[in-house]
Parts: structure tokens; sequence; C-alpha cells
């Protein structure tokens, strides 16, 4: 069954602020498989569970046209506001009913979304809608992040994962997904031409500010302030507080580094 819990215009406006595009080398990996199937130009790119529009983005030099849906009224209007591309479009779908014609895509994408769709629906629809060698990518970051600055690394992953642990009680079961690395949702996919690349580590520099609001666009985040919001501002300070302390500065808007591990799944229709 799909799973709603990006509803909250609150919510979106972090998703704009604070959600990062996917890596480059995930990019690369994904590009490269497409170029080893389909000749260029490529026409039309659909970004599932797009949300505010980070995943969709990066699809621009590409393709000819790209539709970005969403389940979420809410991230969809972030995602459509901060449009300025005229070959973009967003428009409010379920992944499960992609309002496009069949056989008319070249590559679907849902980056960090996938878990939370019925997703054997979702494949029939991606096979009613991808062109014959058409393909699928579905990636995503795995929770288990690390926090590099200078010689305090280890103590900054500790605090993280201390907040990890917190927010544990308010994780949906549908993060099990991700954390077992897709495997699921690969041995789902229905074509033959299929594979799983997982272990792909990428650093992505950050303010700490940055990097507070990232952990307030969480699922789990998300959830414990709709429980608890006087627990979960605190939580937020007292993040806040330690990580500071840790690092020996005063301001939130130093540079860290995050460290994320990644997983994708490429697959291409049958001919
Ligand atoms: C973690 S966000 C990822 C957003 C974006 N792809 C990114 O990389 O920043 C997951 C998104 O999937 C959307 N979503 C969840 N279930 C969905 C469904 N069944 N159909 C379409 N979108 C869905 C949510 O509304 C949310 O915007």
């Amino acid at each position: 069954m799909a799973t709603r819990l990006f509803e909250g215009k609150t919510h979106a406006s972090y998703y704009q602020k604070y959600r990062f595009s996917p890596p480059q080398e995930v990019q690369d990996l994904i590009f490269n498989y497409m170029g080893e199937r389909l000749s260029k130009p490529y026409g039309f790119a659909v970004d599932v569970g797009c949300g505010t529009g980070q995943s969709t983005r990066i699809l621009v030099p590409y393709f000819e046209k790209i539709l970005g849906t969403d389940i979420s009224p809410a991230q969809i209007e972030e995602a459509s506001k901060a449009n300025d591309i005229p070959n973009v479009t967003y428009c409010v779908s379920p992944a499960e009913e992609v309002p496009v014609d069949e056989c008319s895509v070249d590559l679907v994408t849902a980056c960090a979304a996938a878990h939370w769709f019925s997703i054997e629906k979702f494949y029939k629809e991606v096979d009613r809608i991808l062109k014959p060698r058409g393909c699928l990518a579905i990636f995503t970051y795995i929770p288990d992040m690390e926090v590099h600055y200078k010689d305090r690394s280890e103590q900054l992953t500790k605090v993280f994962k201390e907040g990890q642990k917190m927010l544990a009680p308010y994780e949906n079961e549908k993060v099990r997904l991700v954390k077992t690395g897709y495997k699921d949702l690969f041995d789902a996919i229905p074509y033959t031409d299929k594979k799983r690349v997982e272990n792909m580590t990428t650093k992505m520099p950050m303010l700490l500010s940055d990097f507070l609001g990232l952990i307030q666009t969480f699922s789990m985040f998300q959830d414990f302030l709709k429980h608890e919001p006087k627990k979960a501002k605190e939580f937020i300070v007292t993040t806040e507080k330690r990580f500071l302390e840790i690092m020996g500065v005063s301001s939130t808007e130093t540079e860290i580094e995050v460290r994320l591990n990644n997983v994708c799944l490429l697959a291409s229709k049958p001919k």
C-alpha cells in the first residue's frame, strides 16, 4: 500500500530549502546505463515522487521534455513555484497512475521515493509508460550517514546516530526497505535486464545549519514533531548545541562534510 507522509506545507518548504540533488556519482551511473541502451537525443523523462524538484532538475540537460509527479499537492506547489525551466512541468499524481501515454517515456526515475509506493502497481505503470528499451532508475541514500569535521568526525557521527536512535520510534516500517539497500524492490523488478549498485559513498559539503534543516525533512522527525512538538523542537536545539560544542565553534554557518551511502537500481524494458 502507498504511504502518505509528505503532505504538510511547512514540510514541503523545508524540502525545497534543505534537500539536496542526487550525487554526481549516481547521476553518472544512470546516464551511462541509459547511454548503453538508448540513442540520443532522449525525448521524455518522468521523475516520480519528485518532491520539490531536486531530483527532477538533474534531468534537464538530457531530455527534451520532463515531467515531475508527486502525490503531495504541497510538494508540487513548491516545485512549480521554483520552476523556471520551460520544458519541465510538475503535476500531482500517484506513482501508480502516471498521466502519460503508453510507450512514451525514455527514463523513469524515483529518488528517495519508491519505498513509499505501492510497488507492484508502480512497476506495472512503469511497464505501461516506458518505450521498448526505456530505463528505470530507482535510487536513494541510506540513513546511515557520517558527519565529518576536522578531527571531530567520530564524535559528531556518534551524536547523529544517537539522534537517529531517538527518532527510531517514529520511523515508518517502509524505511526498512531503504535500510536493506532496496533488495526487496530490486527482486520485484519484472525485467531481466536489471542491476543493483550499492555502497556508493558520496561526500557532500554543507553548512551545519543546512544539515540541521535536512534532519528536519526526515519523515521520522516530522512524525515526532506532529506527536510531540515541544520535545521535537528541543531535540533540534540540543543536537545543534552538541554539534557546536564538539566542533568548538559558535556559528552553525560552519562547513561540515556529510558522507552518504547510496544505492541505485537500474533496469531496462525489453525490446
Ligand atoms: C523523500 S521524498 C523525495 C523527494 C525527491 N525525489 C527528492 O529527491 O528530494 C519522497 C516523495 O515521495 C512522494 N510520494 C510518496 N508516496 C507517493 C506515491 N504513492 N506517489 C507519488 N509520490 C509519492 C512524497 O510525497 C514525497 O514528496
